[in-house]
């Protein structure tokens, strides 16, 4: 094989309760990556649209996920690569992540799939950590395996891939304006309460049983966040109005996609999802501040080739 094309699913991490260990991958949104080997070495960016990125390769995190593969497999070819960005870095829906996860799936499929989906989410999280600082597998880990993961020990990395009720689906709205996940990491508390702590992986345990069984009522209580929310949630412009329009028309339940801005609902099927959809951008554009929505279902595929 000597080019690929693939599609880089959006990501939706943490998913309320469970910070840094639960994500999705979604449907609609996502970015486009072609790999094309090349007789010289290392890896050259040719063309980025979409998004206003670095074309140093060390600082890029596709081309420093891909630098680092071609390496440690000692490559006897290079890489040329192209991105067209499906959305906006600083969305809260894994943008890095996506570049980052695409980069190393590409590069694994042209030197001939030696990678497992692990190894190739820790080469991810490599990216991350280009991108922001910290090796963060929730994101990368959605995109790989797609669907609902669970990242049940980063020390040795366990990834869990979780069930999806057929369903579910996710609305979400980004307004335009862009958080650094660092930014958003700093205001963090650097220590919980323990009963802070029992409520919150009380439902992170209520989600995952939620998720395998069904049960979109326990699901729904389970969407409950008070570790990153309180501490994040002033960053994003009526936050809490955007919580209160999509629970009154029927989510599931609502919360900060990753590091925000962009916030999400869980829906059950779609007519919901339509009224949640209809609710916030109703009560959204009263704001003055310009947004982004999308209605889509999980995606269980998580990146996909398009050629
Ligand atoms: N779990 C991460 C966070 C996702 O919330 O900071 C952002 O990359």
């Amino acid at each position: 094989m000597n080019y690929i094309k693939i599609f880089a699913p959006a990501t939706v991490a943490n998913v309320s309760c469970g910070f840094d260990s639960l994500g999705f991958a979604v449907d609609a949104v996502g970015d486009e990556m072609t790999f094309t080997k090349t007789a010289e070495k290392g890896v050259k960016i040719t063309n980025i649209t979409g998004a206003d990125l670095t074309y140093n390769i060390d600082e890029n995190a596709a081309s420093a996920v891909i630098k680092k593969i071609l390496n440690t497999a000692n490559a006897d070819f290079g890489i040329a690569l192209t991105i067209h960005k499906g959305f906006s870095p600083g969305s809260g829906l894994g943008s890095s992540a996506a570049s980052a996860a695409g980069a190393a799936f590409g590069t694994n499929q042209l030197l001939g799939d030696m990678y497992s989906n692990l190894e190739l989410t820790k080469f991810a999280m490599f990216g991350e950590k280009v991108a922001c600082g910290s090796e963060i597998a929730d994101n990368v880990a959605a995109a790989i395996f797609g669907g609902f993961i669970l990242v049940r020990s980063y020390h040795p990395l366990e990834i869990i891939k979780l069930p999806v009720p057929s369903e579910l689906r996710v609305v979400a709205i980004h307004p335009q304006i862009s958080i650094k996940t660092k930014d958003a990491r700093a205001v963090l508390p650097a220590e919980i309460a323990l009963k802070d702590a029992v409520t919150q992986w009380a439902n992170v345990g209520g989600l995952i049983s939620g998720l395998y069984t069904d049960n979109y009522n326990l699901i729904s209580n389970s969407l409950v966040d008070i570790v990153a929310e309180p501490a994040r949630k002033s960053l994003i412009p009526f936050f809490d109005d955007i919580k209160n329009s999509a629970t009154k028309a029927g989510a599931l339940g609502a919360g900060i996609s990753g590091s925000g801005p962009t916030v999400f609902a869980l829906c059950e099927g779609d007519v919901v999802a339509k009224a949640v959809y209809k609710s916030i951008e109703e009560s959204y554009k009263n704001t003055g501040i310009n947004f982004e929505m999308f209605i889509s279902k999980v995606n269980h595929k998580g990146i996909k080739i398009i050629k």
